[in-house]
């Protein structure tokens, strides 16, 4: 008679960005760590130029524990432990990092918790008794520990280490929480009990961060910025998505670097005004779209031959922007609107445009994400 594979109790995500080096040793030592209860490790690989991916299914095809999910064309650390928790049909989900610096040997104390069913979640936490940051130094250290103590203030999350990466979760409450994460940058945990209404019931379980054997950390300035994204994101996301309140400020510094410009090309190099104006113009376009390519949209990136393509469309839509913003501002001071009141709308408006423009032509960005 035919026996149907039992589904594990527990899937363990890894996301993986250049990890070739630590996954044959992180499956062994989990393997080794959760005898007794049935799991699998699914690795969301964002198709690492080591080949992680290949690596990972070379031992897949030899234990049916381990899967594989490659992204491609993506990056980043939540979206990847998302998609990976959402592939999952196990009643536990545990993410951990790839590079063996989370202890492995928590994995069972976090499934006995869940089973005992008075928490919905369980953190292990660097910031308790019998926790420890391991080899950081004290820049990292403090770096972590102010946004850890911004965390608290803005959203009002009682964890002691919410920039933990290391949890474990059951699947039916993170399924209820799914479609409310922002999906950005580095704080999946955050995330989770940013969107929970009512809030999660928790336990933490201390540990000590191991120091990195190979490979290196992907956390690095940006990440300061996706953790101000995410901020932006649930404070005011429901009324203007972040990525415009960054596209307005750029914006806004372009005016300035466009000033700039006409000032060193009119009054110090004295050439004529006209010419001044169309070279502080072309600066101020390939200035703002360089900087929204680095912070508006860091996530789908362009660079090479489609950083120029880019350009060109970038510089296109913003051409029609500003065709439309001398059309309405035209029109309503012909109407009889103060001056000033007309230029502002014919610049929302066209601010607006640009926006979605450039955002649905240049960069791709689906309709949700926006
Ligand atoms: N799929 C995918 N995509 N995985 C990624 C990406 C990405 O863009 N960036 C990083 N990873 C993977 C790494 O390969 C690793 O397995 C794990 O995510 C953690 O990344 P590290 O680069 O090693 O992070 P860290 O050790 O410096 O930071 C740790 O502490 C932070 C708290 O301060 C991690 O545990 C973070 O999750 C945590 O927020
Ligand atoms: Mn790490």
């Amino acid at each position: 008679m035919d026996r149907l594979a039992s589904v594990p109790e527990i899937s363990i995500i890894i996301p993986t960005f250049n990890e070739k080096e630590n996954v044959a040793e992180l499956v062994r030592l989990v393997a080794a760590a959760m005898a007794g209860i049935s799991w699998e490790l699914i690795f969301v690989d964002d198709n690492s130029p080591d080949g992680t991916a290949r690596t990972v299914r070379d031992l897949a095809a030899t234990d049916g524990r381990v899967r594989c999910i490659q992204r491609l064309g993506r990056r980043g650390l939540s979206s990847a432990c998302i998609e990976g928790m959402l592939s999952s049909s196990a009643r536990y989900l545990a993410v951990m990092d790839g590079d063996l610096q989370h202890d492995e040997t928590l994995l069972p104390k976090m499934v006995d918790v869940l089973r005992h069913g008075d928490a919905d979640i369980v953190v292990a936490t660097r910031y308790a008794a019998g926790g420890g940051t391991g080899d950081w130094d004290a820049r990292r250290e403090q770096l972590s520990r102010a946004s850890t103590g911004l965390a608290k203030k803005v959203l009002h999350v009682e964890l002691s280490d919410p920039m933990s990466g290391f949890f474990a979760i059951e699947r039916d409450t993170f399924l209820g929480l799914a479609p409310k994460l922002s999906g950005v940058g580095f704080k999946i945990l955050l995330d989770l009990f940013a969107s929970a209404n009512p809030p999660l019931r928790f336990r933490e379980i201390p540990y000590e961060f191991r120091s990195r054997q190979a490979g290196e950390t992907k956390v690095d300035g940006m990440a300061a910025l996706d953790f101000a994204t995410m901020l932006l994101q649930k404070r005011i996301g429901r009324f203007v998505p972040p990525r415009f309140v960054y596209f307005c400020l750029i914006g806004g510094s372009g005016l300035a670097v466009h000033m700039v410009t006409l000032w060193l090309s009119y009054q110090v190099a004295g050439v004529g005004f006209a010419a001044s104006q169309a070279i502080a113009t072309a600066v101020a376009m390939v200035g703002n779209y360089t900087l929204n390519n680095i912070i508006t949209y860091r996530e789908s990136k362009l660079s090479g031959l489609a950083w120029f393509r880019g350009l060109f469309l970038f510089c296109l839509a913003c051409s029609v922007g500003a065709v439309a913003n001398v059309g309405v501002a035209s029109y309503l001071f012909s109407g009889g609107t103060l001056w000033v009141l007309s230029a502002l709308a014919g610049v929302l408006v066209s601010t607006v445009w640009n926006y979605a423009a450039t955002a649905f032509y240049v960069w791709r960005v689906p309709n949700s994400a926006r």
